[in-house]
């Protein structure tokens, strides 16, 4: 599955690093510093068409004009609690972004996402937003936070997970069809509890070591 919408980041060093990571076997130290690596990987391609301007600078020979990211203008945003393993990456390439958290919890017998925290930074009109989360499966936390953050009328709005599944595709491009996914792998399928397979378990348990 690639629609125009979806971007599958199918780059070895990616490949590589989810991988690793899938292997139940990892740690929780290696999973995180995987996945922190991935993230900057991905955010290499997330921002291939931030807009640039130019400023004047000096170099030791002479002065030039050159070209900068503002990178104030964007907004990760975080949806709680996994989504902060992909900020940590995204941050460490792009230190000026402002970031924003949702806390979204998935209601286990309906799998519906009920929020209970949100907190973005000012004037988001005029800024492009980069939604997180590692796992897009059934795409109900996904369409709730991009709901959400419509509502504040963003610049732009694209969304970031390590791995997904025709069926969270479906379900975000249906509601969102002009938010572009970029993720590193669409997996097999959802299974009935809402997990993705093969994919790597439960992200939030293998990054924060709570199973
Ligand atoms: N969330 C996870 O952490 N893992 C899945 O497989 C699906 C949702």
């Amino acid at each position: 599955m690639q629609s125009h919408n979806v971007h599958v980041i199918d780059h070895p060093l990616v490949q590589h690093k989810l991988s690793l990571m899938r292997n139940k076997e990892a740690s929780t130290n290696s999973f995180r510093r995987l996945l922190n690596e991935l993230s900057t990987l991905m955010a290499y391609e997330v921002t291939r068409d931030v807009p640039m301007h130019e400023v004047e600078i000096e170099t030791p020979l002479e002065t030039m004009r050159a070209r900068v990211i503002d990178g104030k203008k964007l907004v990760f945003v975080s949806i709680l609690r996994a989504g902060g393993g992909i900020l940590d990456g995204m941050l460490s390439v792009v230190p000026g972004a402002r970031v924003g958290h949702i806390g979204l919890y998935r209601d286990p017998k309906t799998l519906m996402a009920v929020e209970y925290y949100f907190k973005m930074p000012q004037n988001m009109d005029n800024r492009d937003v980069v939604v997180v989360d590692p796992m897009l499966a059934t795409g109900n936390s996904a369409i709730a936070a991009v709901e959400r953050l419509k509502e504040l009328n963003p610049r732009s709005i694209k969304f970031v997970c390590l791995l997904t599944c025709p069926e969270g595709v479906a379900a975000l491009q249906g509601a969102h069809p002009d938010v572009p996914i970029y993720t590193a792998a669409i997996d097999r399928e959802l299974n009935e509890h809402g997990y993705i397979l093969p994919g790597l378990g439960d992200a939030g348990d293998r990054i924060f070591g709570t199973k």
